[in-house]
């Protein structure tokens, strides 16, 4: 199976370093799931710190997050202990074990050549529909700002129904969705729009 952009997030009752974790109990929470190509790797490392650092802004914002790799939960148990121990950085979201691959597969974020996950991103929304899919390099972290940054925007639109344009920034304008009728596109110039297919609206 392959995952898609505004399709079901596959479900997973999985092993974490949190204990049994199933995504049905999501369900409500906004969830950025990630995966990282193996514990102890530096990329990785720098990464599942930068996250923990910003833990309480996603949980402010009903996000929670999961990480993930074909590691076994020994492996994550000893890393995790290792962060705490050498940088001082608790990690407080669960880790899941993918032993069997199977969650991997589902979301592909399988290299099945070397057997290990990518790095890949996907923000799920409350009723569980993936809304954004990155991968990135094995050789390069992720950028945490650009990920709360699309996750803020993907919030926007769902309470607000406003799309970002180029380069928004979380407190910038929005962007209106296209009119429907030929009064409304007039509508749009005459109270300000330079082109009725372009209207920005305020958040506040
Ligand atoms: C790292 O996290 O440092 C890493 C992992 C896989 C390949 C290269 C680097």
């Amino acid at each position: 199976m392959a995952v898609y952009l505004g399709q079901k997030a596959p479900g997973f009752l999985v092993n974490t370093t949190k204990g049994p974790l199933s995504l049905e109990n999501y369900k409500g929470n906004w969830v950025i799931l990630f995966s990282h190509p193996a514990d102890f790797t530096p990329v990785c490392t720098t990464e599942f710190m930068a996250f923990a650092r910003r833990y309480d802004e996603f949980k402010k914002i009903n996000t929670e997050l999961i990480g993930l790799s074909v590691d076994s939960i020994y492996s994550h148990i000893e890393w995790m202990k290792n962060i705490k121990e050498k940088f001082g950085i608790e990690i407080p979201f669960p880790v899941i074990a993918d032993i069997n691959k199977d969650v991997a597969r589902e979301y592909n974020m399988m290299d099945e050549k070397t057997g290990s996950t990518v790095r890949g991103v996907f923000i799920i929304d409350p009723n569980m529909i993936v809304r954004l899919m990155i991968y990135y390099p094995a050789e390069t972290g992720r950028n945490i700002d650009e990920i709360m940054r699309t996750l803020k925007a993907l919030q926007m639109n769902w309470d607000r129904k406003l799309a970002a344009p180029v380069n928004w920034q979380p407190g910038n304008d929005g962007i209106v969705s296209a009119p429907g009728t030929l009064d409304e596109a007039i509508n749009r110039e005459k109270n300000g729009s330079k082109t009725w297919y372009l209207t920005y609206e305020a958040v506040r």
